[in-house]
């Protein structure tokens, strides 16, 4: 089990790449199974949770090879069970189910098992199968989906009581690009990572529009082809890095962005006191820290709206941010694992009810924290950046799980890091 050692105080600056983003590539990945042709997807972060949908799609039958960045993906035989070994590691293993249905007319997934950042039900997920007219059953802790006469086009409202989801709009749509007949998605999640999902789907063959707004239609076709698809750039990786460079920054550039997606990270890191301008394309970014800073409140919200992903790293930025911020947590409430670690290493955090009221204080110090899912490690690597000594942060394989070589990444920008192995 690796950790990460950060000697915090050193000033970062230089330039990086921002990675393919991980969220797009996992249903991407699994569309593959829609198809008995090759797909090409690049820009496929080396992360652990594409590798564990890589070895999810090679246990269902499928051929892949991956080589820096570029995965094909074959999925000419398959079988129809996913293996649950390989399923409860990952909660986004759920979106093989769509594609199975629709390409097998049956699917046996695993039940996803609880979740730190907060109770996820699949209740959606199912609930657009049903429409679709699939059978549901569960039987030993797995979810049983039959199909036998094929899927039918269905008007399905996928609105939860936390807004829309964005993987059940992934399965949903998936499932319907092979139902007979018109699919209508009411309150459809709007994120980019839908976007580039509907749009890998249309270059199968797919008929899909209004990918990226509440309302898709989705009219079924008989059969999809290969493709060859770039995945977008990660905007919770390129919002983790902004939040670096504002907290222990002297300029740092971010190439292969888009800013599009980063409007609400830019404008809280701007609000906060701090500078970030775009090049005229929109695709690479320059951050500096601010000298009149100050504290912000956010509420995070579905796309267009403050992310969640990036609600732990923004709050350890205004942990040293004078004033008070407000940060509230309305789609994952119990997401504040990392503030009872942030207040080990000095900060003043109360917590009430899915909201996390911040008190800037000047410094912190390092102390050895833990890490307990991926974007609370983060936003403890951001804070040990800032933070007097040397902070250790254990369990590095939840970051592992989604930023591509984070700690290559720091030493580039002049971070002073080193990866341990335990
Ligand atoms: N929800 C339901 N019923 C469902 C599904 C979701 O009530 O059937 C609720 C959830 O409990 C939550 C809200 O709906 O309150 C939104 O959850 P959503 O389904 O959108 O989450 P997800 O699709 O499972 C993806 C990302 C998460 C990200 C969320 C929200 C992937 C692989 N995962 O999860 O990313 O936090 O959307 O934006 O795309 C991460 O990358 O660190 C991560 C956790």
């Amino acid at each position: 089990m690796d950790k990460l050692v950060v000697h915090g105080g050193s000033v970062i600056k230089g330039s990086i790449n921002i990675s393919g983003s991980k969220n797009a590539s996992l249903p991407i990945l699994a569309a593959a199974i829609l198809t008995g042709e090759d797909c090409i997807i690049r820009r496929v972060p080396d992360v652990s949770d594409t590798n564990y949908m890589i070895q999810i799609l090679s246990a269902l039958g499928a051929e892949v090879e991956r080589s820096s960045g570029t995965v094909r993906i074959s999925c000419a035989d398959i079988s129809d069970e996913a293996p649950y070994e390989l399923v409860r590691r990952m909660r986004a293993s759920i979106c093989v189910m769509g594609p199975l249905l629709a390409r097998k007319g049956r699917a046996v997934v695993s039940l996803p098992g609880g979740c730190v950042i907060g109770d996820r039900p699949v209740d959606l997920h199912l609930k657009g199968m049903e429409a679709l007219g699939a059978k549901i059953e569960f039987e030993g802790g797995n979810i049983i989906l039959t199909a036998p006469d094929g899927l039918r086009g269905a008007e399905i409202n996928l609105r939860g009581e936390s807004g829309p989801t964005v993987l059940g709009t992934d399965n949903v749509m998936m499932a319907a690009t092979l139902a007979e007949g018109i699919t209508v998605i009411e309150s459809a999640a709007a994120e980019p990572e839908v976007l580039d999902l509907a749009n890998f789907l249309n270059g199968m063959g797919a008929k899909i529009t209004g990918a990226g707004t509440r309302r898709i239609v989705i009219e079924g076709v008989k059969e999809l082809k290969g493709v060859e698809h770039t995945v977008i750039p990660d905007r919770i990786e390129a919002g983790t890095f902004m939040a670096a460079a504002a907290l222990a920054g002297e300029g740092v550039r971010l190439n292969r962005v888009n800013r599009e997606h980063l409007r609400a990270i830019t404008e809280a890191i701007i609000k906060s006191g701090h500078k970030v301008e775009f090049n005229e394309e929109g695709t690479s970014c320059f951050v500096e820290r601010g000298e009149v800073l100050q504290g912000v409140d956010l509420n995070t919200s579905p796309y267009p709206g403050y992310p969640t992903d990036m609600q732990a790293q923004m709050t350890a930025l205004l942990v040293t941010t004078p004033g008070i911020s407000v940060v509230k947590d309305s789609i994952f409430p119990q997401r504040f694992m990392h503030c009872a670690e942030l207040k080990r290493m000095g900060a003043d955090i109360k917590l009430d009810q899915g909201t996390a009221i911040v008190r800037g204080v000047e410094k912190l110090s390092a102390a050895p924290v833990m890490a307990s899912d991926l974007r609370a490690s983060a936003a403890l690597v951001l804070a040990a950046l800032r933070a007097k000594g040397t902070t250790e942060i254990s369990r590095l394989y939840h970051i592992d799980r989604g930023y591509e070589h984070i700690d290559e990444k720091l030493l580039m920008l002049g971070a002073d890091v080193e990866r341990v192995r335990v």
